[in-house]
Parts: structure tokens; C-alpha cells; sequence
């Protein structure tokens, strides 16, 4: 049984918690894309100190898992390497159950300048990213010219040469584009490349050659995707969208194994909705129920600190990520969260000059202006975090967590009422 976690949302829906659960019968854990952007929290036990992984597949803090970062994903050596150190003065090792694919592609300094520059100079107009050099290096691969891959790491002699070539390129393009006077010296990012080498070297694979022999044994196989559907470059709302495929369809891409090897594509989403960075978000609360929520959720981010905007489950945006993905099931994060608000309000559609839209819209324009249409659920104010199965809920919590589930006609396997492992409820309706 393969299975594939997909956010449905805009990134931070609790991948990490699910992928760290159903780890406990996986034989692989794969990342497929995304970057050093990605934080994936997992609580191990209830009140225990988190781990906040960003590169390394959540699978990672399982002894009998190999963790896999497959050719779809941009790497950070630098992160990488202090993710490696930080797990290992946490007594967990890392080395021969982690490989790294050759066809990735390498997150370098001069991605994360560009990022910052290309951000500096949008100012008000920002994309509101991570800042981590992801779009950068993603449009580095697509020219091809200028995009170094992991497995450049094994050929030290060539990557010193192409570097001194690519960095002279990107200095005079800062000089010329953003007056950049401080240039980056290519025997500097050389000498980090070396320290990268050393330590990753032996686990740069094929992966796509291991996945496909795993997959024909029968091991079972966990893919762990990155960022949500919404941030997706092609599906998502474009341009505050990150810069690779984030929904189920980056998969194929970025693991090359095709969609039908995997059983189930499991769909993660909050009981409500939250967005980091900029662009729209039609049910964005900019107000005391988004400040009850944020403060209540801890809504903020894992890899930059940035407050998260919150607003209301909207059903327009999920239901079209289920569709794009093809998701299977969904696990609902956070319902605990929800508890001590009189009125959960739930968008059934969306309305845009005076008409109902039957999709979600693809136009940026239409998209910032839709008018929501909700539906109002009565709300709960017990706690609900210790509680162990979904029939003990408070009778609001669960009439909530059917509603979305009728309303989005699938399954919804789990409820989450905590960050741990142990906070979430499983059902099978
Ligand atoms: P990811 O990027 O999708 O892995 O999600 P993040 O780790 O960035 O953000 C999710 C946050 O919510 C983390 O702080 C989790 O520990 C926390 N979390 C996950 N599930 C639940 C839940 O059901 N309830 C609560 N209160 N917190 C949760
Ligand atoms: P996980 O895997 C939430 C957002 C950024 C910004 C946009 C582009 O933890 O769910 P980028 O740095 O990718 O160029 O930023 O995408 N973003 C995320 N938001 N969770 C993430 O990952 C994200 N990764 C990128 O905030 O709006
Ligand atoms: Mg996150």
C-alpha cells in the first residue's frame, strides 16, 4: 500500500504530523518537491519538544525508515547539512537510511540573494516568500544553463569551473539589475560545496531507480508532499504560488514513478484556512475570529516566524484541490483549535459580479473580488484535545466534521485535536 500526503490548502496543513504517523508502517518515506521553504512539524509525544524538519523527509525520526529526496526536490547543502547535525545532537543518526537523488537540483547562495533582492525591489508587491532561494533555483533548472544538480557534487573539478562561470554571470546581473555592489566570490560557495560533498556524497542515488525496485518488492511506500494545492505554479493563484508542481500532480515529476503506483492519495486540511506570504484568500477573517484562531492554532510559521493569516474552512478552494489531486481521503487538523468560537461558518460558493461561480476561478482578478457565500454551524467550547475517539466529541465538533465531510464527498479517515502523534482521531466511515 503506497500513499501519497498532498496539502489541500496553502501550505501548513499538518503533513508533517500525518506523514510522521502513518510512518509507523511505512518502508520508504520520499520527499517529491519543494525546498529549505517546507517546515514540517511532528510532535512525537504529547508536551515533548518538536521537530521542525525542512529538507529531511519526515520519516526521518523512524529507525526503520529510509528516507528518500527524490529529483523533484531543491536542496539546501547548508541546511541540509545543520538539519543532519541538529537531529544528531538529538540522538537521532543520520546516514545510510537517508539517499539523496543526483538529478535534484542545488539551492546555492546566489539563489537566496536573488530571492531577497527580487523581494526588496517588488516592496509593497512582494510575493511574500520564504526567502530560502527556491524560485531562483527552480528557474535555474528550467534554463538549464545555469542549474547545477547534486550530482554535480561528485565531480568537484567541474562544478569549480561552471561556478566561477555561473557566479560571474549572477554578479554582473545583481550589478545591473539591482545596483548590487557587494558581489559573491565563487571560491567561497566552492569551499561550502566541498563540506556538502564530504558529508552527502555517499548518499547520492537513483532514486528513481530505487523507488521503482521498492515499489516492484512491495515495500510500502510514503510520499510526503511539500507546500498545498493552492500554492501549486500551475494550479494554484498565480504568482503567489511557490515555484514547483505542490499539488498530487508534481509526483510523477518529481519522484518518477507515475500516479499509479500510488493506493491512495491522502488530502490534509485544517478545519479552517491559513495562508502565509501574499495574494488572496476569500475567506481570510482580518479580524477577532482570525486573531482567536491564530493565537489558539499557534498560527505561525515554521520556517520564517511569520504570522499566519486565518480565516474559514472554504469548501470552493478544498473541493478543487480534491479534484486536481484526485485525493482519496482527507485528514481534518486542528479541529481543536475551532473550540470556544459560538459560530463555525463554512464557504459553499462563491459569487463574482452578481453571479455564482461553478470553479474555482483562475483569474487573480476575479479571485480577490469573489464575494463569499457561507453556511453557519453551531460551534463548541469544550476542549477537546484529550479526547481519544471521534464518538466522544462534543456533538457540535462532530456534526461540523460530517458536514465537510458531506460536502466534500470523501472520506475523512482522521481528525486531528493536537499537535502529537496520539492527538488524532482515526475513523473509518
Ligand atoms: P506542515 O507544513 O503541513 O507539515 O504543517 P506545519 O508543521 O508547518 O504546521 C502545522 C502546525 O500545526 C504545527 O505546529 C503542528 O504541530 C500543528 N498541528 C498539527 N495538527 C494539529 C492539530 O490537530 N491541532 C493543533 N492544535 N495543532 C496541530
Ligand atoms: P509547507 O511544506 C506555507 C509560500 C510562501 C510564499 C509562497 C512562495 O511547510 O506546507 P517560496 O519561498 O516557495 O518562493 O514562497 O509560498 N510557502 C509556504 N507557505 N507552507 C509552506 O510549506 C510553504 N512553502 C512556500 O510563504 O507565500
Ligand atoms: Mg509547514
Amino acid at each position: 500500500m503506497n500513499t501519497c500526503v498532498v496539502g489541500l490548502q496553502w501550505g501548513d496543513e499538518g503533513k508533517g504530523k500525518v506523514v510522521d504517523l502513518l510512518g509507523e508502517t511505512a518502508d520508504l518515506v520520499v520527499r517529491y518537491g519543494g525546498g529549505a521553504n517546507a517546515g514540517h512539524t511532528v510532535v512525537r509525544g504529547r508536551g515533548e519538544k518538536s521537530f521542525a524538519l525542512h529538507l529531511l523527509p519526515s520519516g526521518i525520526l523512524r529507525k526503520n525508515v529510509l528516507s528518500v529526496i527524490a529529483n523533484g526536490v531543491v536542496v539546501d547543502g547548508e541546511t541540509l547539512l545543520e538539519e543532519i547535525e541538529g537531529l544528531s545532537q538529538r540522538g537521532i543518526v543520520v546516514g545510510k537510511n537517508l539517499r539523496i537523488s543526483g538529478r535534484a537540483h542545488l539551492v546555492m547562495d546566489y539563489h537566496k540573494k536573488q530571492d531577497r533582492l527580487s523581494e526588496e525591489a517588488l516592496g509593497a508587491g512582494k510575493l511574500g516568500t520564504t526567502v530560502r532561494g527556491i524560485g531562483p533555483c527552480y528557474a535555474d533548472k528550467v534554463t538549464r544553463t545555469t542549474g547545477l544538480r547534486v550530482e554535480d557534487l561528485l565531480d568537484l573539478g567541474g562544478l569549480y569551473e561552471r561556478l566561477k562561470q555561473i557566479v560571474d554571470l549572477k554578479n554582473r546581473y545583481f550589478a545591473a539589475i539591482y545596483g548590487d555592489k557587494e558581489p559573491l566570490e565563487a571560491d567561497e560557495i566552492f569551499s561550502k560545496c566541498r563540506r556538502w560533498a564530504e558529508v552527502l556524497g555517499p548518499m547520492i542515488t537513483d532514486t528513481t531507480a530505487l523507488l521503482h525496485r521498492c515499489w516492484q518488492e512491495g515495500k510500502r511506500i510514503l510520499f510526503e508532499g511539500a507546500q498545498g494545492t493552492l500554492l501549486d505554479l500551475d494550479h494554484g493563484t498565480f504568482p503567489y504560488v511557490t515555484s514547483s508542481n505542490s499539488s498530487g500532480a508534481g509526483l510523477s515529476a518529481g519522484a518518477g514513478v507515475p500516479a499509479k503506483a500510488v493506493d491512495c492519495f491522502l488530502g490534509v486540511a485544517k478545519a479552517y484556512s491559513t495562508r502565509v506570504g501574499s495574494g488572496p484568500f476569500p475567506t481570510e477573517q482580518d479580524n477577532e475570529t482570525g486573531r482567536y484562531i491564530r493565537d489558539k492554532g499557534h498560527e505561525y510559521g515554521t520556517t520564517t516566524g511569520r504570522p499566519r493569516r486565518c480565516g474559514w474552512f472554504d469548501m470552493v478552494s478544498v473541493g478543487y484541490s480534491i479534484k486536481i489531486g484526485g485525493i482519496d481521503e482527507l485528514a481534518l487538523q486542528h479541529l481543536d483549535t475551532l473550540s470556544g468560537l459560538k459560530e463555525l461558518k463554512v464557504c459553499r460558493g462563491y459569487r463574482y459580479d452578481g453571479k455564482k461561480l461553478d470553479f474555482f476561478p483562475a483569474e487573480r482578478r476575479i479571485l480577490e473580488q469573489v464575494e463569499c457565500a457561507y453556511e453557519t454551524l453551531e460551534g463548541f467550547e469544550e476542549d477537546i484535545s484529550r479526547v481519544k475517539d471521534f464518538a466522544a466529541l462534543p456533538e457540535a465538533a462532530r456534526k461540523y466534521v460530517l458536514r465537510l465531510e458531506e460536502l466534500l464527498g470523501i472520506p475523512i479517515t482522521m481528525v486531528g485535536v493536537g499537535p502529537s502523534r496520539e492527538q488524532m482521531l482515526l475513523r473509518r466511515p
